[in-house]
């Protein structure tokens, strides 16, 4: 049986006015009525052998996302409500504790981040059997994508010989953590390389041994949040002092760039984590003259730009390549090419308190 761990507590400080920290991107209907949380629990509707999912998420969104599950009809297994944000390493963590102590330790976890967009759900679904196969036996297995990009932001794998029990999983021989831009170039042109999705999938059992070896406070700061946890509802509400004592720590530079036992299943499965608002017009149905719109907009001699509006009326006039976002409280105008610079704004509006 495979759970699926949704991580849903990031910020998405690059899709800004719309993502804030109140209301972040993934909890945001951004690719349809759905939203990110929603649309990820929903595609798993129907792939083999998936049980209830844990969801792991800040306190401050518990009723956000009982309420998001409720609506799609998801009954989860846990909410697992984290006092502060200490990254993915520690989250994935007592997701994994969560389920050795309900003796669930034969199941595999399906680590799936709560904001990325999957169109080829058929081919996402395939994939997870062939994973499944690895992680079965042993392995922390990845999901490679096929980079187009010299992109700084990600993982990049580097997949070694076939595995000859698990048809379509490879040895993982080499993970690097958002590599500097000089090595991204080089991983891309090398053609040995592939993006990490950002997904998992391997056994608890497996993931805390690897986590004790290469980070072990996390791992024992994390079980002891766990174990120390009380439940109210479908709310798992973690011991404060020990999950603050947490090291923060993302499970890739924690765990996927030291251990030896991991695997790689490459896939083409239409994937996007949606990091900015470029990505996030990549992904959406455009006109004929590659606009995105959302809302109340009037547009004249635009050109591959996109333009939402919350509320007001939105109107734009000859205008190229740009992104123009209109919330009650604010409004974005920015060149696509600025499109990564918009968390500078969320920078400086932090600096200002
Ligand atoms: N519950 C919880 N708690 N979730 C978290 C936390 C946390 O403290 N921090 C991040 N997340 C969630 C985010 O909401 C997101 O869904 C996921 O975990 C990954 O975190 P990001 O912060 O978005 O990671 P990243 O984009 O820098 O890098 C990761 O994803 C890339 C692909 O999108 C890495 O896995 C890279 O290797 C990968 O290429
Ligand atoms: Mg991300």
């Amino acid at each position: 049986m495979i759970v699926p761990v949704v991580l849903s507590g990031g910020s998405g400080t690059r899709l800004w006015p719309l993502s804030r920290q109140a209301l972040p991107k993934q909890l945001l209907p951004l690719t349809s009525g759905y939203s990110m949380l929603q649309e990820t629990l929903l595609r798993l509707n129907g792939v083999e052998s998936i049980e209830s999912p844990i969801v792991v998420c800040g306190n401050d969104h518990r009723f956000l996302v009982a309420e998001q599950l409720l609506e799609i009809g998801s009954k989860p297994k846990a909410i697992v409500l984290e006092p502060v944000g200490r990254n993915t390493a520690p989250a994935i963590a007592v997701a994994a504790s969560r389920l050795l102590q309900d003796n669930a330790e034969d199941f595999l976890m399906l680590v799936l981040p709560a904001d990325h967009v999957i169109q080829n759900k058929a081919a996402f679904s395939a994939a997870i059997a062939v994973a499944a196969q690895a992680a079965e036996s042993g392995r922390l297995v990845t999901f490679g994508i096929k980079p187009t990009l010299p992109e700084t932001g990600y993982g990049y794998i580097n997949g070694g010989a076939a595995l000859a029990s698990c048809p379509g999983s490879f040895e993982l021989s080499r993970f690097v953590e958002k590599p500097n831009l000089e090595t991204a170039k080089q991983y891309l042109a090398s053609g040995d390389y592939y993006w990490n999705s950002g997904m998992f999938l391997f056994s608890p059992k497996q993931y805390m041994e690897e986590l004790t070896k290469f980070a072990p406070e996390i791992a024992s700061k994390a079980s002891e949040a766990l174990e120390q946890s009380y439940t109210d509802l479908d709310f798992v509400r973690l011991h404060e002092a020990s999950f603050k004592e947490c090291p923060s720590q993302s499970v890739d530079y924690a765990v996927m760039e030291h251990t030896c036992n991991a695997a790689v299943v490459p896939v083409d499965i239409g994937w996007s984590d949606v990091g900015s608002w470029t990505a996030l017009a990549d992904v959406l149905d455009k006109d004929d003259a590659g606009n995105v719109t959302v809302g109340d907009v009037y547009l004249n001699g635009v050109k591959n730009s996109m333009v939402r509006s919350e509320g007001r009326m939105v109107a734009a006039l000859g205008v190229e390549n740009l992104i123009i976002v209109e919330t009650s409280d604010a409004v974005l105008v920015a060149h696509k090419d600025a499109a990564q610079d918009v968390k500078k704004i969320v920078d400086y509006l932090k600096e200002q308190g």
